[in-house]
């Protein structure tokens, strides 16, 4: 069966717009993406290239052992820095935090630790990467494996650290924005 009659059969799919848009008006890949909701993290590392950076394209991966993903652009400075420090950290951020999340993902930014003097942080006890003060939990991870991902690459991380704060309050990244979420924990009183 070629694909236009499967897709003219399937319930879910015949709903759908047909796509006979031309690429050009097709919506782009970033304002689809744009609708899935999405943690906000900043990804540090340590030791001469010491950086961090605003990241959304993080993903736990293992339990046992205990693994993460996350994914940065080969053209981000990030990059070359946690490939020399062969760790990097996670803090993932609170609704409270998207002042910083601005910040480590704008350009102008100082490069080196010299980033970092405008905030407040600690080094991890783990990896020595800055570990960002008032974030909800706290990940160091060592770099396991490194695959090619287009022009991305997926840098593969064994936790070896992890902590939460008190924060509960999430900040969120839908639509092209920032959203704060509020978890409710079950049994308490409004
Ligand atoms: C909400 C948000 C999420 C982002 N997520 C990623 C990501 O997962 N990977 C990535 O490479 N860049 C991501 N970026 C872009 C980088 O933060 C931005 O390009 C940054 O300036 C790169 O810094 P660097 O070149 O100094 O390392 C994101 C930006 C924003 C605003």
């Amino acid at each position: 069966m070629r694909a236009a009659e499967a897709r003219a059969e399937h319930p879910v799919l015949k709903r759908l717009p047909r796509p006979s848009q031309r690429p050009s008006e097709q919506p782009g890949l970033r304002e689809v993406m744009a609708q899935f909701a999405t943690g906000v993290t900043v990804l540090t590392s340590a030791g001469d290239a010491a950086h961090g950076m605003t990241a959304n394209a993080f993903s736990s991966v293992s339990i046992d052992p205990p693994m993460v993903l996350c994914c940065v652009s080969r053209a981000a400075r990030m990059h070359a820095s946690i490939v020399s420090a062969k760790s990097f950290a996670v803090s993932m951020l609170g609704a409270d935090q998207r002042e910083l999340a601005r910040y480590f993902a704008d350009w102008r930014r100082p490069g080196g630790l010299a980033q970092f003097d405008s905030v407040d942080w600690t080094a991890g006890p783990c990896t020595e990467a800055p570990l960002l003060t008032g974030a909800l939990a706290w990940l160091e991870c060592e770099l396991r494996q490194v695959y090619e991902g287009g022009d991305h690459s997926i840098f593969l991380g064994e936790v070896v650290s992890a902590s939460r704060g008190t924060g509960r309050e999430a900040l969120v990244f839908f639509g092209g924005g920032y959203h704060p979420v509020t978890s409710q924990v079950r049994g308490a009183t409004a």
